[in-house]
């Protein structure tokens, strides 16, 4: 059978791109029972050390749930055992307040095929007194050495982090240089996804991103694609109903058997992320084209350059039917076009296809733009 979805990271493939984020003392071994649809379930967060363990400690006798352990990863191995080997991506979340434990978790991860993600999303401030949890993010140098230490194992991973803490995107440039192959960005404070956080991510960046929090719908589900979450992830809603995984897993696959691109952007000038470009006319007249192109520090000759250079063999080329004469000015497919529709009949296009060859020009576009440059 055929992936419907062709998404992978490293050694981990995901079946779909709807996620289980990590609820401490929730999300275990057991929980996972009921998160069998999803594409990627995150175990934890556990704590790794005495001095994470004993802020859990801490927290628990508040009433937080915690998962504590003499041991913890034989805890986290005793998990692994049951949730691997499902069809599902693995994750374990995890907390430590030095070095040695991560690389032990990281190491542990690998060797399950799971990826692990670094915990700077906690805020309890039993974590923040040992320097674990979202503090991390103020230390750019120390996380981006850390990362860069993890990477070393050969383990994919990923960091968990809420939006607004940071100025996210030097600090996020900074990590994917280090080796970082995910951002899990929990975007509160927002009611459902942050879309002009995730387009400003999905433009400066060339990181997988998952977007987290209240999504809770189809509608916001759409939103955080649509900006260019290439996963969304839930945490809340799923301790309320379960069943809203398969509902949003099922929503997925059909808008990717209908279209081929669950998560296609806007256009351009429907405020649509540089990826966006890929549904733009020549850039001839006075419209936002212009204002992307310098966001890009992209010159409208070069950008004609690589739409006119990537139609060339394939059937995007040409178009006698449409506005600009070749199909690769054409506009995205939930747009009513005659011309479009006249030209794609003529070369025994169908609209799968169509959008297949447009998702590759937009990646060609994006591997033109230097995303160190793109003014956010
Ligand atoms: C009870 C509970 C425990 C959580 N524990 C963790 C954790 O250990 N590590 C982590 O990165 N995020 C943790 N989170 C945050 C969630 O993963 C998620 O980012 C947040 O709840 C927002 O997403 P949602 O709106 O889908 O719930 C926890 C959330 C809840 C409600």
């Amino acid at each position: 059978m055929t992936d419907l979805f062709d998404l992978t990271v490293g050694y981990v493939r995901f079946k779909n791109p709807v996620a289980v984020a990590s609820m401490a003392g929730i999300t275990d071994g057991a929980f996972f029972d009921s998160c069998t649809d999803a594409g990627l379930y995150i175990l934890g967060g556990y704590s790794l050390d005495t001095a994470t363990m004993a802020a859990s400690g801490e927290m628990a006798k508040r009433g937080r749930k915690e998962f504590i352990a003499e041991r913890p990863l034989e805890l986290i191995e005793a998990d692994l055992k049951k949730v691997s080997g499902k069809g599902v991506a693995i994750g374990i979340n995890v907390r430590a307040a030095s070095l040695e434990p991560l690389i032990a978790a990281a190491e542990l991860a690998k060797s399950y095929g799971a990826m692990m993600e670094l915990n700077a999303h906690c805020r309890q401030e039993e974590m923040a007194a040992i320097g674990v949890g979202e503090v991390l993010l103020k230390d750019r140098v120390g996380l981006s050495r850390m990362v860069a230490e993890l990477k070393k194992t050969g383990v994919v991973l990923s960091l968990k982090m809420r939006a607004g803490i940071v100025d996210e995107l030097p600090l996020l440039r900074l990590l994917e240089k280090a080796g970082l192959d995910i951002v899990h960005i929990d975007t509160m404070g927002s009611r459902g996804p942050n879309v002009n956080l995730i387009k400003k991510l999905r433009d400066g960046t060339g990181l997988f991103i998952i977007g987290n929090n209240s999504i809770t719908r189809y509608e916001t589900a759409q939103a955080a694609y649509s900006a260019g979450c290439d996963m969304i992830s839930l945490a809340r809603p799923v301790m309320e109903n379960p069943k809203i995984i398969k509902s949003l897993v099922t929503y997925t696959e059909d808008q990717q058997r209908m279209s081929g691109w669950y998560n296609a952007p806007s256009h351009i000038c429907r405020g649509g992320d540089l990826r966006g470009l890929t549904w733009c006319c020549p850039p001839v007249k006075d419209c936002p084209i212009h204002m992307a192109l310098r966001r890009a520090n992209l010159s409208p000759d070069t950008f004609a350059r690589i739409k006119m250079g990537f139609g060339k063999a394939t059937k995007l080329e040409g178009g006698s039917m449409t506005c600009f004469g070749s199909m690769v000015w054409c506009c995205k497919f939930n747009k009513h076009c005659y011309l479009r529709d006249g030209s794609m009949e003529e070369k025994a296009l169908d609209m799968k296809e169509y959008v297949g060859l447009k998702k590759k020009l937009a990646d060609e576009i994006m591997k033109n733009i230097d995303k160190d440059r793109v003014v956010t």
